[in-house]
C-alpha cells in the first residue's frame, strides 16, 4: 500500500466549470484537471509533451486541452488531436500521449488517484450526511503551510482548543476529561467522557438545554478526520476534513462542516461558516509555526498520554510510508485521562 493508492479531492464539483482548466498539485506531481467533451472530469500531468509548457496555463475547447505555447491539443484520454504547425499532415499517433490519472466525482468534489493499478481498490471517502434532507453543509478550503501528518493530528487535538482558539472553542480550567482511543483496521477512534458546557460562546447555540454532549473524533487513513458533536435533538454536528498533500509542506485542506439544526439549519449558514472559517484561520496560523520549527530542527516530538491519538495516526501513516498495511496493524484500545 502506498499513498498514491488512494483518492484525493482536487476541487469542487462546482469550481470545474466546462471550459476551465485549474492547476493542481498533489504528492509532488503536477496536474491539470478538466473536463472532457462527455463532461466527466479529466487529470492530466501538467506538462506539454512538445516543448514542457504547462497545460494548465492553457485553455479548454469543446472539451479538449490546448498547450498556451504552440496549440498542440489533447483529448480526455490525454491523446494529441491537432498539431497546428503540422497542418493537413497531423496524423493521430500512439506515441503521443500525456500521463491521466483516474478521476472520480462525489458528493461534490472531483477526486484523482495517482496510482494506475493500486495494491487495493478503495472508494473515495463518503462524507457524513452530504446532501441527506435535514442536514447543511457549509464548505470551507485552507492551505496549511505543514505536512498531513500534522494538519489532521491538529483536527482532532483538544488540549490546543484553549490555547489557540481561547473564547470562540474553549477556555482553559484544569478540567477533567477522559477519553478512549482505538486504533482499529487503519482508523483512530475517539470516544470523550464528562464533555461539558465548556465550549466558548459557540455552545449556547449549540447546547442551550445543556444536555449530554456526545463527542466522538475520528482518523481514517490515509488523511481524513470526523470530529462529530451531538447534543440532543437537531444539534447534530460533524466537522470532516480531507487533508490534501500538495507538497512535503503544504496541505490543502478541505472541510465539511455538516450540520443539523432542525429549523435554525439555513439560517445557521453565515454563522456556521464564519465560526469555521475563524476557527480554522487560527489553525493555519499555528501549523505554519509548527511547520517552520520542524523544517529547521526535524519531528522530534515529546509525548504525553493526551497525545495517544497523535501516536496511532502517526503509526498507521508511518505504515503506509513503508509501503505496508496498516490495517494489519494490532488492534489496541488505550483509556486516558487529561485535563484542559
Ligand atoms: S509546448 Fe505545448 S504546444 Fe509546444
Ligand atoms: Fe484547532
Amino acid at each position: 500500500m502506498q499513498f498514491a493508492d488512494f483518492w484525493y479531492i482536487v476541487a469542487l464539483s462546482e469550481q470545474l466549470r466546462p471550459n476551465t482548466v485549474l492547476a493542481r498539485s498533489l504528492l509532488g506531481e503536477w496536474l491539470a484537471i478538466f473536463r472532457g467533451d462527455d463532461g466527466q472530469p479529466v487529470a492530466l500531468r501538467d506538462r506539454c509533451l512538445h516543448r514542457s509548457s504547462r497545460l494548465s496555463a492553457g485553455k479548454v475547447c469543446d472539451g479538449a486541452l490546448q498547450c498556451p505555447y504552440h496549440g498542440w491539443v489533447y483529448d480526455r484520454n490525454g491523446n494529441v488531436i491537432a498539431v497546428p504547425a503540422e497542418g493537413n499532415d497531423f496524423k493521430p499517433s500512439q506515441q503521443r500521449q500525456v500521463k491521466r490519472y483516474a478521476t472520480k466525482e462525489q458528493d461534490g468534489y472531483i477526486y484523482v488517484r495517482l496510482a494506475d493499478t493500486p495494491s487495493v481498490e478503495f472508494e473515495p471517502f463518503s462524507m457524513p450526511y452530504y446532501g441527506e434532507p435535514g442536514w447543511e453543509t457549509v464548505r470551507v478550503i485552507n492551505r496549511f503551510a505543514n505536512n498531513v501528518t500534522n494538519c489532521a493530528e491538529n483536527f482532532i487535538d483538544i488540549p490546543h482548543t484553549a490555547f489557540v482558539h481561547p473564547g470562540v472553542f474553549r477556555n482553559s480550567r484544569q478540567q477533567k476529561l477522559e477519553m478512549t482511543v482505538e486504533r482499529w483496521n487503519g482508523s483512530v477512534l475517539v470516544e470523550y467522557r464528562n464533555e461539558t458546557r465548556n465550549l466558548g460562546w459557540y455552545s449556547h447555540f449549540l447546547n442551550r438545554e445543556g444536555a449530554e454532549i456526545k463527542h466522538s473524533d475520528r482518523f481514517y487513513m490515509p488523511n481524513i478526520t470526523s470530529v462529530e458533536y451531538q447534543m440532543g435533538r437537531n444539534r447534530h454536528l460533524f466537522i470532516t476534513s480531507q487533508s490534501i498533500p500538495e507538497t512535503d509542506n503544504s496541505t490543502l485542506v478541505y472541510t465539511d462542516v455538516t450540520y443539523n439544526y432542525g429549523i435554525w439549519n439555513k439560517l445557521a449558514r453565515p454563522f456556521v461558516r464564519w465560526t469555521a472559517q475563524h476557527i480554522i484561520r487560527q489553525d493555519v496560523e499555528i501549523l505554519g509555526i509548527q511547520g517552520e520549527a520542524i523544517a529547521k530542527y526535524g519531528t522530534q516530538f515529546s509525548n504525553t498520554p493526551a497525545d495517544t491519538i497523535h501516536v496511532f495516526v502517526e503509526s498507521i501513516r508511518a505504515a503506509i510510508s513503508r509501503r505496508e498495511d496498516p490495517r494489519l496493524l494490532p488492534n489496541q484500545s488505550v483509556k486516558v485521562t487529561f485535563w484542559v
